[in-house]
């Protein structure tokens, strides 16, 4: 039976990343309050947000000092756009203080409001950079097969998960993907990872030389895949591949929307993975998730370029009324000096080891084939048979299960294509609540588990 609240819901709102048909039986879990890595439904029933929302809300459900930030900013100019030269005092000291803590030498930042923005304004830079430099049959962009960038039609594009393009008619054109370097999965038997990932950066450069280098303009990659199933990618992986890069002047993006600000006990994933990115998408943990931001860092020879193309067509035409939203980026800043002042990252690094050790010990678990992680995000791919890597009948939605068992045990996952659970909790979190989280999944994986032996054989 439907709450009023769950009933007006279904008959009004089109839910993201939701069965809609399913949806209509099974209604909304309403969410009404956070306090830390916790949040609270209609009920008051409490959850530990084991996903700071959508790999997000980094400073956890409840920090003032952000909201203060917002308040102020609001009262004293709340909107102002940077069109036609307009500026104000918060956009520019954030794309400093972008500039600042970026892993590479960045030139100039343009802000958007998020990830798949960032990686649509991404796609559009490549295009106006390479028309520029009198290149124009250099558009190809290489994303990877369950690579996740977003869901406008350029981003979407690049996002190499089946749900994103069927019906959709997409990809667009000028858009490739590669191999998922996902060696539980991928890799041949007794592959090493180092082998695995020289195979991929091969396979990589085979697919550059039989398009033409001339017509590849650059290859897109989150450090670690996020919605594709939070994959840590094989020893050795970037460093191949950047090779390969370098190799045909193929330009590098980090989607760096989920690893950027600490995720990995690096300020970015790209540090943390051997990365040396030419240009970077941020959005998520910019503003801890509170405002909607995103942002794309830009080296110098793309900013030259787009200097040159200007001169040639006039006004730079490309930009959003929320460009550098001031109260955005009041938020931001006050994030980025938390982030500082708290030691946010080093926190992240101190805690991965527990983290990690909890999560190794659900390998011993029937149902658990992988549970690999870094940093504080981490995926588990549930299996019908560990030793064969087996995997449950889709339709069984196996993980799906266990993540409605995990909301009965007051904790808050995510399940991913594949049957694998993602984990990534706020960087706040604490040892104890790492302890909890973990304590929760053990027993909704255990009652999982007594559910499989009621499925058909
Ligand atoms: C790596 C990555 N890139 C891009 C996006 C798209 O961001 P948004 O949902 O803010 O458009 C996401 C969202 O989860 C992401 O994980």
């Amino acid at each position: 039976m439907l709450t009023n609240l769950a009933a007006r819901d279904v008959e009004t709102l089109i839910h993201p990343y939701t069965h809609l048909d399913k949806f209509r039986e099974a209604g909304p879990l309403v969410i009404e309050r956070g306090e830390g890595v916790h949040v609270f439904d209609t009920g008051g029933k409490p959850y530990l947000e084991g996903m700071a929302g959508l790999w997000c809300t980094s400073l956890g459900y409840s920090n003032r000092e952000l909201v203060e930030a917002a308040r102020e900013q609001m009262e004293k100019l709340p909107f102002q756009h940077i069109f036609s030269g307009r500026s104000h005092d918060p956009a520019i000291a954030l794309a400093e203080a972008l500039k600042e803590i970026a892993p590479v030498p960045i030139s100039k930042v343009t802000f958007c409001s998020s990830g798949s923005e960032a990686n649509d304004t991404q796609v559009k830079l490549a295009w106006y950079m390479n028309n520029a430099l009198g290149r124009p049959r250099k558009k190809k962009i290489i994303a990877r097969v369950k690579g996740y960038h977003g869901v406008t039609v350029a981003s979407a594009s690049l996002t190499g998960l089946p749900a994103n393009h069927a019906l959709f008619d997409l990809p667009i054109q000028n858009i490739l993907h590669t191999s998922c370097p996902h060696h539980y999965r991928y890799a041949e038997a007794g592959e090493t990872e180092e082998a695995f990932s020289a195979r991929l950066a091969a396979e990589l450069e085979e697919m550059i030389l039989r398009e033409d280098p001339d017509t590849v303009a650059a290859f897109i990659a989150e450090p670690v895949m996020g919605a594709g199933g939070a994959l840590v990618p094989p020893k050795g992986y970037f460093e191949a591949i950047g090779a390969v890069l370098a190799k045909y002047d193929v330009r590098l993006i980090a989607d760096e929307v989920i690893c950027g600000f600490g995720r990995l006990g690096t300020m970015f994933g790209s540090e943390r993975l051997g990365m040396t990115p030419n240009t970077i998408s941020v959005a998520k943990a910019i503003t801890s998730a509170y405002m909607p931001l995103g942002a794309v860092m830009i080296d110098e020879p793309m900013y030259q370029a787009m200097l040159a193309g200007s001169r040639e067509v006039g006004t730079f035409g490309h930009g959003f009324t929320y460009s550098g939203h001031p109260t955005t980026c009041a938020v931001a800043l006050k994030t980025l000096e938390i982030y500082a002042r708290d030691k946010i990252v080093e926190g992240v690094a101190a805690k991965e080891p527990h983290f990690l050790r909890r999560l190794a010990m659900l390998e011993d678990h029937p149902l658990v084939g992988e549970a690999r992680g870094l940093g504080l995000i981490a995926g588990i791919e549930l299996v019908a048979d560990g030793a064969t890597k087996r995997q449950y009948d889709p339709k069984a939605m196996v993980a799906a299960k266990a993540v409605g068992f995990c909301q009965e045990e007051g904790l808050i996952l995510r399940n991913l294509m594949g049957d694998r659970l993602a984990i990534c909790p706020p960087l706040i979190i604490s040892e104890a609540e790492i302890d909890e989280l973990f304590d929760k999944l053990g027993r909704a994986l255990d009652r999982t588990l007594e559910w499989t032996r009621t499925l058909p054989a």
